[in-house]
């Protein structure tokens, strides 16, 4: 077995803090600027395992990229200066990766070879793969071209319009990207807006981007010059300590140069509701993204009903959302988020089982959780299902669950928050690492 974290009860958590860099912007920063012609400077970049991974993959692609501290340095040599790996492109934990670097690949005159771990070689790709053969790359995958490992021939690609049927931002981005590769102007139409980093950051490098509702159409062939950038830090490692601060009694936490981009500002909409004390400071833009401080102060919590585009908004943060709901008076429940059971783990059969283990009353739904707030938590053994984002949240709840809780499988927080444990012990938290 991995290592464990120990999370004793949680008295009151005080502090400032600077969380990590966003997973989502560090992702694109770093694909963009390979795509670049001269030198990027990303400060800020997360360097957790999943974006590690896409400089991994981008280096074997002949992409320059040197780290120091959390400062990325990428040697761009324009649309066309990516090389033939000749390793296969091991994508790790990472959807993101392997979504969006799969539609730089499909525009390449080359052919790669790209897969991931145990849960990436069980998610879906056909939405993906299906896309960028429509626009002419070929693709071979198992299960008739859905699941990684993934072989890319890939071309000049023809732009195509396509209705994508989920709310995916990696969808929406891989098509994006696929769309540079092309000489025309690509179309993407989705249900419900998605994240919107990728259209953001190619906007603000010169691209024509045109967003009309929930389509957004890209012209082909561009080309941009290196940038530097400071990436705002994740409002999804955020959500950890916005409802820590909320549900340990006598908290307040200020949380400094958080990314509050509307497609993301869900979980802060969905707390508020609830009756949290959210307020935001020194709000400001910078690289077409909103950034601003977050101060959270203990409050008494109800429950709410949560469904539609407000699920797309808090597609990460419905873990932790359980878990606040868990400390709510009355009934919360969450609908419309199927997409759940297909993320790193069923993170809706994950968090419900792993809670109900800590002595929660919340039920699995088809297509999401019903939690009946309220109950007292004891702590116990629990497992993050290899899934950092249920690992974080089981850390969460275990602040309020009597005597100390143990989390298994706890090394894949290295996903998206490597030093969570030492901040949370900074706040004045009990937590161990076994
Ligand atoms: C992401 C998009 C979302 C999100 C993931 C990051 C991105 O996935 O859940 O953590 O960076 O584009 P989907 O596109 O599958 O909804």
């Amino acid at each position: 077995m991995g290592r464990s974290l120990v999370v004793g009860k949680g008295h009151s958590l005080q502090g400032d803090i600077r969380v990590p860099g966003d997973k989502s912007i560090s992702h694109r920063a770093a694909m963009l600027s390979a795509l670049a012609h001269g030198e990027s400077c990303i400060a800020n970049y997360l360097l957790s395992a999943d974006c590690f991974q896409t400089i991994d993959c981008l280096r074997k692609l002949g992409v320059a990229i040197e780290i120091d501290q959390h400062t990325v340095r990428v040697q761009g040599y324009g649309l066309d200066g990516l090389r033939e790996p000749v390793e296969v492109l091991d994508v790790g934990n990472s959807g993101t990766t392997i979504r969006l670097l799969s539609g730089i690949l499909a525009g390449q005159p080359f052919t790669s070879f790209i897969t991931g771990d145990t849960s990436i070689r069980r998610r879906p790709m056909g939405r993906i793969t299906k896309p960028l053969k429509l626009m002419g790359a070929q693709i071979l995958g198992r299960a008739d071209d859905d699941l990684a490992p993934l072989a890319i021939r890939g071309g000049r690609l023809q732009p195509v319009s396509y209705a994508t049927p989920v709310a995916s931002a990696q969808v929406k981005s891989a098509i994006l990207l696929a769309g540079l590769f092309t000489d025309g102007w690509t179309e993407v139409l989705e249900p419900a807006k998605s994240r919107d980093h990728t259209e953001l950051m190619l906007q603000a490098l010169g691209v024509p981007i045109v967003v009309e509702g929930l389509a957004v159409r890209i012209k082909g062939g561009q080309s941009w010059s290196g940038f530097d950038m400071v990436v705002p830090g994740d409002l999804s490692s955020a959500a950890f300590w916005l409802v820590a601060g909320s549900i340990v009694p006598n908290s307040r936490l200020v949380l400094h140069q958080v990314g509050l981009n509307p497609t993301r500002t869900g979980i802060i909409d969905i707390l508020r509701a609830m009756g949290a004390k959210i307020t935001i400071l020194n709000a400001h833009t910078s690289m077409g993204e909103h950034v601003g401080d977050l101060l959270v102060e203990s409050s008494s919590l109800h429950g709410i009903e949560i469904s539609g585009e407000l699920v797309v908004r808090a597609i990460d943060e419905i873990p932790i959302v359980a878990v606040a709901a868990g400390f709510a008076s009355g009934v919360t429940e969450i609908r419309d988020a199927g997409e759940l059971k297909v993320k790193e783990s069923n993170r809706l059969a994950a968090i419900a089982g792993e809670c109900r283990k800590l002595g929660m009353d919340i039920t699995e739904l088809p297509d999401g959780l019903r939690i009946r707030g309220g109950c007292k938590l004891m702590g116990t053994v629990v497992d993050s299902h290899n899934d950092h984002r249920i690992a974080l949240s089981l850390a969460v709840a275990a602040l309020m669950a009597e005597g100390q809780t143990t989390i298994t499988n706890a090394e894949c927080i290295n996903v998206s928050y490597p030093n969570f444990p030492s901040v949370l012990s900074c706040l004045g938290g009990v937590v161990s690492e076994t």
